[in-house]
């Protein structure tokens, strides 16, 4: 749907006119700014009604404006499929968050997420016969199925992009002529902020990178004040699935987590002599379970509880690790998790809520330097393509 936005540099605001023009244009802005406080208050007010509790937690009630990135987290066309998986949409997402904190706007969260067909065309529940299952097959699912929209705008306010809320409010209070919708590309975040022309608009209209919203925040190191960490939106999954999570760590008791990427990271090629090569030349060989049972050794006891999240889909894969410990996986909770799962990013939504609970915990490869991990692999920025090691 497309809504009318006035592109920024075409209004003549500040030439010089009459001044009885100038009194009556006054007048007119003043009275159209009355109406749509009162036209957005009243919206807001009725977003109970609809479902979307107005945010009393937001002590900002005077800067009821908006910032829009988009209807979709890194998705330039209309093929989910070729989306990137949850890791990168959440980077995306939580850049654009931390630039309507930065502006103190409300963001306008895209209402739906896709599903990256990669990250998503098998299930796990129960990963015997998986591929037939057509709740695996949907392309995007609804943000709130994903995310505690109430919980996130306890510290970003947010509002959905869907028709009821969102577009009520553009079209209204464009019809009033006090639209205040401007279109910005490639200005910066100060310039948003401290630049009139942007800073009083109602509605800011950012055209992020529809390839990754996260490239906006690519200076992100540089920056002294990091507003929402890496751990924000891992915390701030839908109600069932935090429940679902928390009976789980209830019957694990006391446990340790590996999470365990295979597929999507295993990904090799062959060079022009057929020779195959890969961007993490020993992570195939470290994510096997002989050797992710001695790498281990050191950190989790014999005997201890061990949480496995992988994308592995052979069966019986990690069962050599069954001699020391007692292996447990999602597909032990199915009584639990079948009712509430509808896709693979809930499902690792989930698991990464119980890992985080976990005593002990070893990723895949380290982000941090604290990080445990089982491959000494980089995990960013590596562009050569090595021939796999298999031996010690
Ligand atoms: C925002 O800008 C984009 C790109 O120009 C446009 O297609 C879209 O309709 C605008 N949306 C709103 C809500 O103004
Ligand atoms: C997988 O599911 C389909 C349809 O539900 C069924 O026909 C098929 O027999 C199942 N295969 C296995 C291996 O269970
Ligand atoms: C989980 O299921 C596997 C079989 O799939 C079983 O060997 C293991 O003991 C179960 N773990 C728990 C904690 O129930």
């Amino acid at each position: 749907m497309a809504i009318p936005y006035r592109i920024t540099g075409g209004h003549s605001r500040r030439s010089p006119l009459p001044l009885p023009t100038a009194r009556a244009i006054l007048a007119a802005v003043i009275t159209g700014a009355v109406l749509s406080i009162l036209c957005v208050l009243s919206f807001t007010h009725s977003f109970s009604y609809l479902g979307f509790q107005p945010r009393s937690v937001d002590k900002r009630e005077s800067s009821r404006k908006y910032l829009y990135w988009g209807a979709r987290i890194d998705c330039p066309g209309k093929h989910c499929s070729s989306c990137a998986g949850l890791g990168h949409q959440e980077s995306s997402l939580r850049c654009a968050l931390e630039e309507a904190l930065f502006l103190d706007r409300i963001f306008v969260m895209p209402s739906r997420m896709c599903l990256s067909s990669v990250h998503n065309t098998k299930g796990i529940i129960d990963s015997s016969n998986a591929t037939s299952n057509p709740r695996w097959e949907t392309s995007y699912c609804a943000m709130e199925s994903l995310y505690d929209i109430d919980l996130i705008s306890k510290t970003v306010p947010v509002v959905l992009d869907n028709p009821r809320s969102w577009y009520g409010i553009v079209s209204r209070s464009t019809k009033l002529g006090e639209g205040d919708v401007v279109h910005v590309q490639g200005v910066s975040r100060d310039e948003l902020k401290d630049n009139p022309l942007y800073s009083d608009a109602l509605l800011v209209n950012r055209t992020a990178s529809p390839l990754a919203w996260f490239m906006e925040c690519k200076d992100r190191t540089k920056r002294t004040s990091v507003m929402l960490p890496y751990t924000f939106l891992p915390t701030m999954p839908a109600r069932k699935l935090r429940v679902a999570a928390r009976k789980i760590k209830e019957i694990l008791g006391e446990y340790d987590a590996i999470h365990v990427r295979r597929g999507d990271l295993l990904k090799n090629r062959k060079d022009r002599f057929g020779v195959e090569r890969s961007l993490h030349p020993h992570l195939d060989r470290d994510t096997r379970p002989e050797f992710i049972k001695r790498r281990i050794a050191k950190w989790i006891p014999k005997g201890r509880t061990l949480f496995i999240a992988s994308n592995e889909r052979t069966p019986g894969f990690f069962s050599p690790l069954s001699d020391r410990y007692k292996l447990a996986y999602s597909s032990n909770f199915s009584s639990i998790l079948e009712p509430i799962i509808e896709n693979n990013y809930q499902l690792f939504m989930v698991e990464r809520l119980i890992m985080q609970g976990a005593k002990t915990f070893v990723k895949t490869m380290k982000e941090l330097d604290s990080d445990l991990a089982l491959c000494d692999d980089p995990k960013k920025n590596t562009k050569n393509w090595e021939v796999p090691v298999y031996t010690r």
